[in-house]
């Protein structure tokens, strides 16, 4: 219903609300220009027509019955149009079928988990099934969060102690981008997670415990370079590659640097192989079973200077693969 070159200047429309939820915000924006030309031209046209004039009087006016019922039924129908169109598409937007596939979320300082029916849980990357309607329960760990899909037109506050719920149904197969749209402190901006809608075949494997791969943008365009890591990083290859990877889709860029610069977590630049000073005044060497430990226990050896940091436990949430990647990676951070 809407022009090619006008749905290019949104976001891509991945599901079926998505699709009426621009045709009703274009009708506002055409409505409120019209109007706005109407009342605007009108009152330029008015103020150069009747100005003042050397001997002539205003009329006396005392009012009109015709038009007063025109200003009052016209935009009487034009809003219960709005309220009607607005609604249909609101209600569609919050009722969740009662099939749908449900993954509970939690959002936390600052990455997102979700766990699955099955028992599996990831992190920053909800993978969900194409086509198919999936409903989101979803609750906050510490504070505010806010789930938005913008491919999806859909957003939705976690709140801590209560739980919310959002659903969609993706059309478009491959990777949205989700946002946290509630500001949560330091790092809300690098709060970022990935949806991945695998199509019928994908989604089988990745239920069945196979490796999908790496799945393309749902809108075809590139990838953005390291986003959120923290300043230039030096080339890397191999198994330091697939844990820088996994070093930005875990979260990890949110909290901690690559090059040195502290932010919420200590940098990981140059910890590899070195004395680590912590919390209590003891000293230890930063090997492969420390970082280990410091991935999936962060509580147990925290570092001085980062005492109040609250990482979450990663144990279980990364595979053994992974995690050796990423001590690869931090390895070759010197
Ligand atoms: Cu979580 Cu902003």
């Amino acid at each position: 219903m809407l022009s090619e070159a006008y749905k290019a200047t949104l976001p891509l429309q991945g599901t079926d609300v998505a699709a009426r939820w621009d045709s009703l915000y274009t009708f506002l924006i055409l409505l409120s220009a019209f109007f706005f030309v109407l009342v605007i031209g009108a009152m330029i046209v008015f103020a150069i027509k009747y100005r003042e004039k050397p001997g002539i009087r205003t009329k006396y006016i005392t009012g009109s019955h015709t038009l007063e019922a025109v200003w009052i039924v016209i935009p009487t129908i034009l809003l219960m149009v709005i309220f009607g169109w607005g609604y249909s598409v609101y209600r569609d937007m919050v009722h969740a079928p009662t099939d749908a596939y449900e993954v509970r979320v939690i959002g936390k300082q600052w990455l997102w988990q979700f766990q699955y029916p099955n028992g599996k849980s990831t992190i920053n990357e909800l993978y969900v099934p194409a086509n198919k309607p999936v409903k989101l329960i979803m609750t906050a760990q510490d504070v505010l969060h806010s789930m938005f899909i913008p491919n999806f037109r859909v957003k939705q506050d976690l709140v801590p102690g209560m739980y919310t719920s959002l659903w969609f149904e993706a059309t478009v197969p491959g990777r949205h981008q989700i946002f946290c749209a509630e500001y949560c402190g330091t790092t809300h901006s690098g709060m970022l997670a990935q949806l991945i809608a695998l199509d019928e075949k994908q989604w089988s494997d990745w239920e069945r415990g196979k490796d999908v791969g790496k799945i393309p943008r749902a809108d075809g365009r590139p990838d953005s370079v390291a986003s959120g890591a923290g300043g230039a990083v030096g080339s890397v290859s191999g198994l330091a590659a697939r844990g820088k990877g996994v070093f930005e889709a875990k979260g990890c860029a949110a909290c901690h640097s690559v090059d040195g610069s502290p932010k919420v977590g200590p940098t990981l630049k140059g910890v590899y192989g070195h004395e680590v000073l912590l919390a209590d005044g003891s000293k230890v060497t930063a090997d492969d079973n420390y970082i280990r430990e410091s991935i999936e226990n962060p509580e147990a050896k925290k570092v001085k200077g980062f005492e109040n940091m609250v990482m979450p436990p990663f144990k279980g949430l990364i595979s053994e693969e992974d995690l050796n990647a990423l001590i690869a990676y931090i390895q070759s951070l010197k």
